[in-house]
């Protein structure tokens, strides 16, 4: 694994970090392959249990590296396009801290997280138009259903940076934190999540993702979840606990 990609993991929260500081950490081919083996790996570790997603240096990513650009899209399944499996499948929740500058794709994978926390010095440019591109990552579909049409509009049409308290109104980070507290919050959050029950979270996960059908079909669905969870040792033991503590009080 290419070392400009960090994979550390400590108490059930495997910590993926871009660390290509010196070119802001431009993604290269190998580092989107790097970034798909650790999500992929991490799906399979049953010990994982949240992932998070962070740069380095003033940057979080300028986006995909300009000179690798034809290369990185050459071939039948580019590691780009493994890296984008990965994080638009992942089942377990991934929570990105933006340090920095974030472009492009930097700001494209965010829509396929489940959180985003933000330094105030952060900003945000999808400048696809600017190069004569278009969006991709599915951000084209993503992005105005996040945010709404008129919004997705400004941003991807005109191509402009934006800062964090844009992002935060439009709603495209949850937070937006001082630069010294983005750790800790990043941390804090992870931690919050990885302590409560995992099979909730995924199927919760799995539900906010799912596409939009009728309010009867949606509510069919839950309800069958709802009774299997209902029905597993984890949610027995917790209500368990609760109904003991009622008991003795
Ligand atoms: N691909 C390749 N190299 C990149 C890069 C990218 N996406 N973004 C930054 N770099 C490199 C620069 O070429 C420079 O390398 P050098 O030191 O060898 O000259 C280094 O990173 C530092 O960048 P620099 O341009 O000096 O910093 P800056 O703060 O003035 O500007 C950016 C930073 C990100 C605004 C500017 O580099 C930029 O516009 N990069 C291209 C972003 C882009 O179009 N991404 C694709 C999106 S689809």
């Amino acid at each position: 694994m290419t070392e400009q990609i960090i994979s550390t993991s400590s108490d059930g929260i495997q910590q993926i970090q871009m660390n290509r500081p010196e070119k802001k950490n431009a993604l290269t081919s190998a580092m989107y392959a790097a970034m798909a083996d650790a999500l992929e790996a991490a799906e399979k570790d049953a010990a994982i249990r949240v992932i998070t997603i962070t740069g380095s240096g003033d940057s979080f990513s300028s986006g995909n590296d300009v000179a690798d650009f034809l290369q990185t899209f050459a071939g039948e399944d580019p590691p780009v396009s493994r890296f984008l499996r990965a994080i638009s499948s992942a089942a377990k929740p991934l929570i990105a801290g933006v340090n920095g500058m974030s472009i492009g794709i930097g700001v494209t994978m965010l829509l396929h997280c489940d959180l985003v926390y933000a330094s105030e010095s952060a900003t945000f440019q999808m400048p696809f138009t600017n190069l004569g591109l278009v969006p991709e990552a599915s951000s084209s579909m993503l992005l105005p259903n996040m945010i709404g049409y008129h919004r997705a509009a400004e941003l991807m049409l005109f191509g402009e940076r934006f800062d964090a308290p844009k992002a935060l109104e439009f709603g495209i980070v949850n937070a937006v934190v001082p630069a010294n507290e983005l750790a800790t919050v990043l941390h804090q959050r992870a931690v919050a999540l990885s302590v409560k029950p995992l099979s909730a979270i995924q199927t919760t996960k799995a539900l906010l993702k799912r596409a939009p059908e009728s309010v009867p079909a949606r509510m069919a669905v839950e309800s069958a979840e709802f009774k299997r969870l209902l029905q597993s040792p984890e949610a027995k033991a917790i209500m368990e606990a609760f109904l003991a503590r009622r008991k003795t009080a």
